[in-house]
């Protein structure tokens, strides 16, 4: 069967990564979170007191740093595991400017285009299919109401013990949305030719078997 590329991409706490991982998983294909890279420097800058707003010095920033994938679960930044660090909240508060850079994103996204000549791949973000790789064989674009989305990641938080409101979530969800489809520079946008699945009443199961479903149509 032919290896083809899967491109996930819609707003902020939609199910892509959960949803992307399993169907990886299903294909026995990789997973590329292209989010996490750009929370991955998020969080060197942070570390490092790095302005959020300085394009320049967040590009140098992004030279001298590796970004690794350690299989479909585990990201390491010059060769240490970070995988929790780029999920904690002040990451999340600051993601969405330092991607709105456009020397940041064009290294980024030759990064990811790397990570793609490896082929059958599922890979999830904002800009894949209308940028990092509109050439991809199936595109998904994955929404869900905010008030869906905001309960989901709650839960997620709560679960991991950290302290928030419902109120402070659906906020901070509506900020990244407004700043990802603002952006100069490929902003959240539906591909013309991606499949939209609305999730808001779906299973993840659900999901998953629809996304393979279609896959498997691509992959003859
Ligand atoms: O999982 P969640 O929806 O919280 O976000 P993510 O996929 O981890 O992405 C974090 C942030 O990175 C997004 O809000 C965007 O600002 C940025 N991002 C981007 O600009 N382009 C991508 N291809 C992926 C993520």
């Amino acid at each position: 069967m032919k290896k083809i590329t899967i491109a996930i991409d819609g707003p902020a706490a939609a199910g892509k990564s959960t949803v992307a991982k399993l169907v990886a998983y299903q294909l026995d294909y990789n997973y590329i979170d292209t989010g996490a890279m750009y929370r991955a420097l998020t969080l060197k800058a942070l570390n490092n007191n790095i302005d959020v707003n300085d394009e320049d010095s967040l590009s140098n920033l992004l030279d001298n740093t590796t970004i690794e994938f350690h299989g479909n679960n585990v990201i390491f930044i010059d060769d240490v595991d970070k995988s929790k660090e780029i999920r904690s909240s002040i990451v999340t508060n600051n993601v969405s400017i330092v991607s709105k850079h456009k020397k940041v994103r064009l290294k980024m996204v030759e990064l990811q285009r790397q990570l793609l000549t490896q082929g059958g791949v599922v890979i999830d973000g904002r800009d894949i299919g209308t940028y990092v790789c509109p050439e991809a064989e199936l595109k998904i674009f994955q929404i869900a109401t905010v008030e869906s989305r905001a309960i989901r990641r709650f839960q997620e938080m709560q679960a991991k013990g950290i302290n928030t409101s419902l109120e402070e979530v659906i906020n901070d969800i509506k900020e990244r949305d407004r700043l990802d489809s603002t952006r100069e520079f490929a902003p959240l946008r539906k591909a013309h030719d991606a499949i939209e699945v609305d999730t808001t009443n779906m299973s993840i199961e659900q999901v998953v078997d629809k996304i393979v479903e279609l896959a498997k149509e691509r992959m003859i």
